[in-house]
């Protein structure tokens, strides 16, 4: 069940909690300055303190790597991974696969590198992106190349692009509201120098 916010109820159950811990958190120190009585934690509760953030740690840890491996046994299954070149992809100078998530990217090269925040081209070049995402309608917009794509869940999307020559960092954002972290949704185009 997704929420407005566009969390998962695990994500909003998680959010609640570490919240809950937080105010209670902050209440105690409050408690400990301004009591009239110098007012002290018991050992036991701050043992217990430090090990529920343990526990929520370790928890987030888990449960995230579980969700990575659904996601990418889910892209295995539609085939999304190894699909063959498109016809014409030779046309361009590099073929790369994007995966868009909450909250994302991933390029995958022609060499089956993957990044999680990086696409690496070369001055000039021009570059193919496949683009997919299995959970919201993503955007995909690079400012100083001047396109913006917006593509459905469970459909691909293709644009191309040509590199800028100035080597440098270039932004990528997702252009679409696509839950709580949309805003943090950002990679780079990284064109090369010369020298490397
Ligand atoms: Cu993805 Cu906004």
């Amino acid at each position: 069940m997704e929420s407005a916010l566009g969390l998962d109820s695990y994500q909003a159950t998680m959010m609640i909690l570490v919240f809950v811990v937080l105010g209670l958190g902050i209440g105690a120190l409050f408690l400990a300055l301004f009591l009239p009585v110098r007012w002290k934690l018991k050992y036991w509760m701050e043992f217990a303190f430090v090990g529920l953030l343990f526990v929520f740690v370790g928890y987030g840890d888990w449960r995230s790597a579980e969700i990575v491996e659904a996601y990418q046994a889910e892209m295995a299954q539609a085939g999304v991974l190894d699909e063959p070149a498109l016809e014409g992809a030779s046309d361009f100078d590099q073929e790369i696969k994007v995966i868009a998530f909450q909250w994302g990217f991933a390029f995958l090269t022609e060499g089956n590198e993957i990044s999680r925040n990086a696409a690496v081209v070369q001055p000039g070049e021009t570059i193919l992106f496949r683009i997919f995402s299995n959970d919201v309608i993503h955007g995909f917009n690079i400012p100083a190349v001047g396109i913006t794509a917006e593509f459905d869940p469970g459909k691909e999307r293709d644009v191309w692009i040509r590199a800028p020559l100035e080597p440098g960092k270039y932004l990528i954002q997702c252009l679409n509201y696509c839950g709580i972290g949309h805003a943090q949704m950002k990679a780079w185009l990284v064109v090369e120098g010369a020298e490397s």
